[in-house]
C-alpha cells in the first residue's frame, strides 16, 4: 500500500454505539466536503456498518480516510469517501445492474445492493480467492445473500448477466479492458481509475453508439488491476 500511512493493528476496543457515531459523523462530512449528494446512496452509508467489513485489528480505524490491508495479495477496503467519489458520478439508482470489478471487503457491493433495491442486480467479481472468501463471509453474515459473488478475473466482466447499466472497476488499469465495454449497456457508465505514466487519473466513461467518452474526475491512487488485462508495473 505505497502511498498511504497504515495506523498500527491492534485489537479492536470501539464499542457499536461508537461506531455508529463515527458512521453519522463521516455521512455529515461527506455531505460538507462534497463527496455525497443523492439521498439513495447516504441512505445506504447510514445503513451499512463499514466495520463488519473490516478485519478486527483494523476495525478501529473503519471511519478513517486511509485504505486497510484485507486478507488476500494486495486486496485492501478503500478509504470511505471512494464510494460516493465512484457512485454519485455513475449516477448509481434503484434498478441499476450493476457489475463491481474488486469485490475486496465486500463493502462496496453491499453498499451497492442497498443503492440498487431489490429490483436491481449487482455482481461483484474477485480474484484473490482468499479475498474472495473473506468478504463472501462477510456479505452472508451481514445477510446480503442476494449479491451474484465471482471469483475469477474481473478484467472479462461477466457474461452470462450481461449487459449492466453501471460499471465500476477498483483498481487501477492501464485502459478499460473490452470485455468490460462490450458488456456495458447502451447509454450505461463506466468508472474506473486509469493508470497513466506515473499517476492515476479517476475516469468516467458513458457508452455512447457502442463507443466510450471520458470525463476525468480527479487524482486517485489504486491497487493495480491483476490479470488478462492487468496494468504493466
Ligand atoms: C481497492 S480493492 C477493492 C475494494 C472493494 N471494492 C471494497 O469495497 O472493499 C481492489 C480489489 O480488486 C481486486 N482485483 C485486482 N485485480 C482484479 C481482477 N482482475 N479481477 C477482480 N478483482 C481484482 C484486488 O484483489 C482487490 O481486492
Amino acid at each position: 500500500m505505497e502511498g498511504w500511512i497504515l495506523p498500527p493493528p491492534k485489537a479492536a476496543s470501539k464499542s457499536r454505539e461508537e461506531l455508529k457515531r463515527e458512521r453519522e459523523e463521516k455521512v455529515r462530512w461527506l455531505l460538507a466536503q462534497g463527496f455525497l449528494r443523492s439521498e439513495r446512496i447516504r441512505q445506504a452509508l447510514m445503513k451499512v456498518p463499514r466495520e463488519d467489513f473490516i478485519p478486527s485489528l483494523y476495525r478501529d480505524y473503519a471511519y478513517m480516510e486511509v485504505p486497510l490491508p484485507l486478507p488476500g495479495e494486495r486486496a485492501t477496503v478503500s478509504c470511505p469517501h471512494s464510494y460516493p467519489l465512484f457512485y454519485e458520478p455513475l449516477g448509481l439508482d434503484e434498478g441499476h445492474r450493476f457489475l463491481e470489478v474488486g469485490l475486496g471487503s465486500g463493502y462496496g457491493a453491499a453498499l451497492a445492493s442497498e443503492i440498487v433495491g431489490p429490483a436491481g442486480l449487482v455482481v461483484s467479481i474477485e480474484i484473490d480467492p482468499v479475498t474472495y472468501e473473506y468478504a463472501k463471509t462477510n456479505l452472508h453474515r451481514a445477510g446480503y445473500r442476494n449479491i451474484i459473488l465471482v471469483l475469477g478475473d474481473g478484467g472479462l466482466g461477466y457474461a452470462p448477466q450481461a449487459p449492466y447499466d453501471r460499471i465500476c472497476v477498483t483498481a487501477a488499469c492501464r485502459a478499460v479492458p473490452p470485455p468490460l465495454v462490450e458488456q456495458l449497456a447502451e447509454g450505461g457508465r463506466l468508472i474506473a481509475p486509469i493508470a497513466e505514466r506515473d499517476v492515476q487519473q479517476l475516469v468516467l466513461h458513458h457508452k455512447r453508439a457502442g463507443a466510450l467518452t471520458r470525463e476525468i474526475i480527479c487524482e486517485v491512487l489504486y491497487v493495480p488491476l491483476r490479470g488478462r488485462y492487468g496494468a504493466k508495473a
